[in-house]
């Protein structure tokens, strides 16, 4: 574990191998037999991060406007609620419509520290700093570069008499299964005092083909982001995936309520992972599932806060109910 200080407000704490710490097993887990599947956390580098971005902007993807409006309208009111003076946020990426969030919490009088949590640490860095420039009167930012599926102990302990908001936004507990998703949920209930609150974005059931739009939009930006994970193999395992001979696939499953991607083998390929010993074989037409992004009811989700000890405090949504934020409570 390494921590470094950039600014007298800013830290920074490592988890040991955060990142990549599993891409080895996951790559010898999911790759040399079907089904074939990698976890999400790997499309996740700095270039991965900034093709996540720009999908935001995508004129199809509209979880991110989306759930923007939800936070602009109901902003003041989650300040009022909570009376947080403490803020973390789990998968950070740029934080861009948490400073709807903190700018709530300033104005409320309440807030002093934010905790920005995520696997990328180059991006999570860069948000601790634009975020301790911009709101001069946080006391302090303190970055947890880490895994949540393994790394939230790390997370620093609250100030006593201080109230905490957790915030998981954009919709990333989607892209676990509800097992995992559970799981998740509950270390987060655990470190949750009285007092403390969640602040949980989901993205809800629709029409398929808006959310399978989404998913392949016509730039083709979501096709490349779905390829980094080869990108990020090849350089961080010496492997040898000709990254354009995978296409893009994204299908929304009615069955289980989530969009799949996949990257397909458009020829019969044969990879070597240098770093593993390994070498994969690929026919045409194979299929490495890459990431699943679960779609929500408001009878799903409160399944989902029940069975990890979180009880609603208010479900709020856009006109057209294409997306929730939850605020819950340790029950
Ligand atoms: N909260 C932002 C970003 C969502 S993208 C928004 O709403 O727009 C998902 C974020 O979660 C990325 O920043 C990614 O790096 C992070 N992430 C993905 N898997 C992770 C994991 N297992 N542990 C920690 N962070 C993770
Ligand atoms: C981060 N996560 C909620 C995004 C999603 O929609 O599941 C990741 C993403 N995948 C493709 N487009 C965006």
């Amino acid at each position: 574990m390494t921590s470094t200080a950039p600014d007298e407000r800013v830290s920074l704490l490592v988890a040991d191998g955060a990142g990549l710490s599993t891409l080895a097993d996951d790559v010898r887990r999911g790759l040399q037999a079907p089904p074939l599947e990698l976890p999400p956390k790997h499309f996740y580098d700095a270039r991965g991060s900034a093709l996540f971005e720009q999908i935001c902007d995508l004129p199809e993807y509209y979880p991110t406007r989306t759930e923007r409006l939800i936070i602009e309208r109901r902003a003041s009111d989650i300040a009022r609620l909570t009376g947080a003076g403490e803020l973390v946020e789990l998968g950070a990426g740029t934080a861009t419509k948490t400073r709807v969030l903190l700018d709530a919490l300033r104005d409320h009088g309440s807030l002093e520290r934010y905790i920005p949590f995520d696997i990328d640490a180059a991006t999570l860095q860069l948000t601790g700093r634009s975020i301790a420039a911009d709101y001069p009167s946080l006391r302090s930012v303190d970055c947890v570069a880490g895994d949540f599926e393994r790394d939230l102990q790390l997370i620093p302990a609250k100030r006593p008499g201080v109230r905490r908001l957790v915030a998981f936004l954009g919709g990333t507990i989607g892209n676990f299964d509800t097992p995992a998703r559970r799981d998740l949920l509950r270390t987060v209930a655990s470190q949750l005092h009285a007092g403390d609150h969640l602040l949980l974005g989901a993205d809800l059931v629709k029409d398929p083909a808006v959310i399978e739009a989404a998913y392949n939009d016509a730039a083709g930006v979501t096709a490349e982001f779905n390829r980094n994970v080869l990108e990020v193999i090849n350089r961080e395992l010496q492997a040898e995936f000709p990254v354009g001979a995978f296409d893009h696939v994204a299908f929304y499953d009615e069955t289980n309520e989530w969009i799949e991607m996949r990257l397909r083998a458009a020829r019969e390929l044969k990879v070597t992972v240098r770093a593993l010993g390994l070498v994969l074989r690929f026919e045409p037409g194979d299929e490495i599932r890459t990431e699943i992004s679960a779609k929500f009811t408001p009878g799903r989700l409160a399944a989902d806060l029940a069975a990890c000890g979180l009880e609603p405090v208010e479900l709020m949504s856009d006109p057209d109910s294409l997306f929730a934020l939850v605020l819950a409570r340790p029950a």
